[in-house]
């Protein structure tokens, strides 16, 4: 018995290798995506997620085009799509949730305003396979927290992109009875003193506008730097900070903004829900000080933010890599050379003097050389050292690990028997036309390429997922030791980066993402 057993499980490892080796991102297409995002903020190589919340007070419109005399607040903008994406969830029911069905809903009178259709204009060209808009929807409020003074908020990706508008309505508003808002929370999952401090941490940004909520704010800030008639909550409106709820307490500066202050009496939601328990919740706030409020935002933007339809299961939370190959990729370059190339991303503090050094497994060694560009990040400094190897010295590999100063050294599988060509592989407008090489030996029969495009669709700036096939025909040379296969078909328009996966029975061998003209990288 015991023999047999091993002999399977050996032979389980076998056929379970193709999957296992996915090449190129580390340690799979949607973490390095999102690890990028969140981790690449300035300087060398930056994600542009970080742009339009860059200054804090930074507003990009609909069309994609800073406006910063309007009193809009970006950051402030995706703090409240995922609050009203968020809140028509049915904890009970096990519905809604953070699954970007607000982009479905911007005609509904509770999602009046601008926000909605301005972030997803700017979130768009990010989404691909990999990254679904919900997933933004949540790392944006993750991202405005981290950058804009907060601390962050765990982010787990892993969020599906509903398919139409939710069902359910109610979405508290500035009339909205605080029976009629405290159920709402309560539906959600929240009760009423959790409710009082996730209000409060999202109305530490931004303001109340007179366009579009002229029964809340007045027209008493309207002016040519203020075109929209932006009220703050607090004196800050491009901090992640305590200071509504000092103000609020203590009756100065704003004093909370207008939810608290208007003219209108009706329209004073967050003073109802502030003094529904007698101002205990927010005097506990303003006794715990900065680092408590900041820590307290965190747990429940952090509960908001992991709130999904109950057959979605979220992975774990995104660390920050240390060390990560980036664009690591065979491709072949001039006479039919196969080479390897990438990056290494060394994210340290910064001025920290760093030896970089790759080694493969067959034992090929390499010292990198850093680049002079650094980027900058609120996790620390980074530095890039590029690297290109020939594959006759380390065709036998399966894995390469990187050492870099202090730093741990960490190993990265690759491999070299299918591979998706890059330089032989485009989208150009709504054609694609892919290239592989199979090492000699490898099994080539049955292969195929899924094409994954993200397209626009109606009545959401969410894109939905079209799918396309690539029957792939041998070619004849390439690189010795390789056979070459070549295919193409037309697609739909992209509207961010197309993904292509060579295929066989089901299994992925290996997968390339392709800017689609307007990709975030
Ligand atoms: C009783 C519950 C709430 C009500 C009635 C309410 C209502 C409002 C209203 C009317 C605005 C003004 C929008 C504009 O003029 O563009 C606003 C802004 C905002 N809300 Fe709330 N809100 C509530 C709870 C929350 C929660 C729980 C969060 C997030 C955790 C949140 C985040 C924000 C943010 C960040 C803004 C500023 C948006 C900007 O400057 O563009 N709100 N809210
Ligand atoms: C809300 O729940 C928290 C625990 O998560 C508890 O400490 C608090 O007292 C509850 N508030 C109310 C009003 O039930
Ligand atoms: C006062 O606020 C309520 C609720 O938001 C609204 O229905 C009403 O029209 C507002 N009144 C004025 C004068 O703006
Ligand atoms: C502001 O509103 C008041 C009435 O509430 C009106 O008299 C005044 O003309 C308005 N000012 C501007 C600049 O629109
Ligand atoms: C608007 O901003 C400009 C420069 O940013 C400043 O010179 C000007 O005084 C401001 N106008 C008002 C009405 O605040
Ligand atoms: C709650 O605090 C606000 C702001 O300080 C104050 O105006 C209000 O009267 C207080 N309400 C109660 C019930 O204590
Ligand atoms: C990775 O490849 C993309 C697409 O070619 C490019 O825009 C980006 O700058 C590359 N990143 C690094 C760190 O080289
Ligand atoms: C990088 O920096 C070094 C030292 O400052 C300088 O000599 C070199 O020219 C720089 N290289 C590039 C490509 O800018
Ligand atoms: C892309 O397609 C257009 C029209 O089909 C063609 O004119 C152009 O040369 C192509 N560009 C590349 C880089 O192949
Ligand atoms: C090669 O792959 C095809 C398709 O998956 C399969 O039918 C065939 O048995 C494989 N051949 C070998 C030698 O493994
Ligand atoms: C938001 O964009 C969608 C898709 O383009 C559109 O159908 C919807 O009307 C827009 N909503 C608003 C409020 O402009
Ligand atoms: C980032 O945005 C800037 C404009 O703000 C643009 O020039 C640049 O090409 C963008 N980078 C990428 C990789 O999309």
């Amino acid at each position: 018995m015991r023999p047999k057993s091993l002999n399977l499980q050996l032979l389980f490892v076998q056929l379970c290798m193709p999957v296992a080796t996915a090449m190129f991102y580390y340690p799979n297409p949607q973490v390095s995506q999102l690890e990028h995002i969140l981790v690449d903020n300035w300087g060398a190589y930056a994600s542009n997620f970080s742009s339009a919340i860059t200054p804090c007070t930074r507003y990009v419109t609909e069309i994609g085009e800073a406006a910063d005399n309007s009193g809009r607040t970006t950051s402030a903008q995706w703090l409240r799509v995922v609050f009203h994406d968020f809140v028509t969830a049915d904890v009970g029911a096990g519905t809604g949730g953070v699954d970007a069905s607000i982009g479905f809903e911007t005609f509904r009178e509770e999602n009046k305003g601008s926000a909605f259709n301005d972030s997803f204009t700017f979130w768009r060209p990010f989404v691909n396979e990999f990254v679904p808009m919900a997933d933004l929807v949540a790392l944006g409020t993750v991202m405005s927290v981290n950058l804009c003074g907060g601390k962050y908020i765990p982010f787990r990706p892993g969020r599906v992109d509903a398919l139409g508008a939710d069902p359910t309505t109610g979405v508290p508003e500035p009339g909205t009875s605080l029976e009629e808002t405290l159920e709402e929370f309560e539906r959600a999952g929240l009760n009423q003193t959790e409710a009082i401090v996730l209000t409060a941490c999202g109305h530490t940004l931004g303001s109340v506008h007179h366009s579009g909520f002229p029964e809340v704010s007045d027209n008493s800030t309207v002016s040519e730097n203020n075109t929209n008639g932006g009220i703050n909550f607090d004196s800050t409106r491009g901090m992640f900070d305590s200071r509504v709820v000092q103000e609020y307490i203590d009756g100065s500066g704003n004093r909370g903004g207008s939810l608290v202050t208007s003219f209108n009496e009706t329209s004073r939601s967050d003073l109802r829900l502030y003094e529904s328990d007698s101002n205990a919740t927010m005097k506990t706030l303003y006794t715990q000080g900065e680092d408590g409020f900041l820590d307290m935002c965190v747990d429940l933007l952090g509960r908001m933010i992991d709130t999904v339809p109950a057959h979605v299961t979220l992975q774990d939370a995104i660390q920050p890599m240390s060390i990560k190959p980036i664009n690591v990729t065979w491709d072949i370059a001039e006479n039919s050379r196969l080479v390897l190339s990438g990056k290494v991303r060394i994210l340290d503090q910064a001025g920290q003097d760093k030896t970089v050094t790759i080694t493969f497994s067959n034992g090929y060694k390499e010292a990198l050389t850093i680049e002079n560009a650094t980027g900058t990040s609120v996790f620390g400094e980074t530095q890039f050292a590029p690297f290109m190897i020939d594959h006759s010295r380390i065709g036998a590999s399966s894995s390469f690990s990187i050492g870099a100063g202090g730093l741990a050294a960490e190993t990265f599988d690759i491999q070299d028997s299918y591979l998706i060509i890059p330089s032989l592989s485009t989208v150009n407008g709504t054609s694609v036309k892919m290239t592989i090489a199979a090492k000699k030996g490898a099994n080539d029969s049955g292969l195929s390429a899924r094409i994954t495009v993200p397209t626009a669709q109606p009545l959401t700036l969410g894109p939905k997922s079209s799918l396309a096939e690539i029957k792939l025909q041998r070619l004849s040379g390439g690189p010795s030791g390789f056979v070459l296969w070549q295919g193409d078909t037309d697609i739909e328009q992209p509207t961010g980066a197309v993904s292509i996966r060579l295929m066989r029975d089901g299994e992925t061998l290996d997968t390339l993402l392709l800017d689609g003209g307007v990709a975030g990288w």
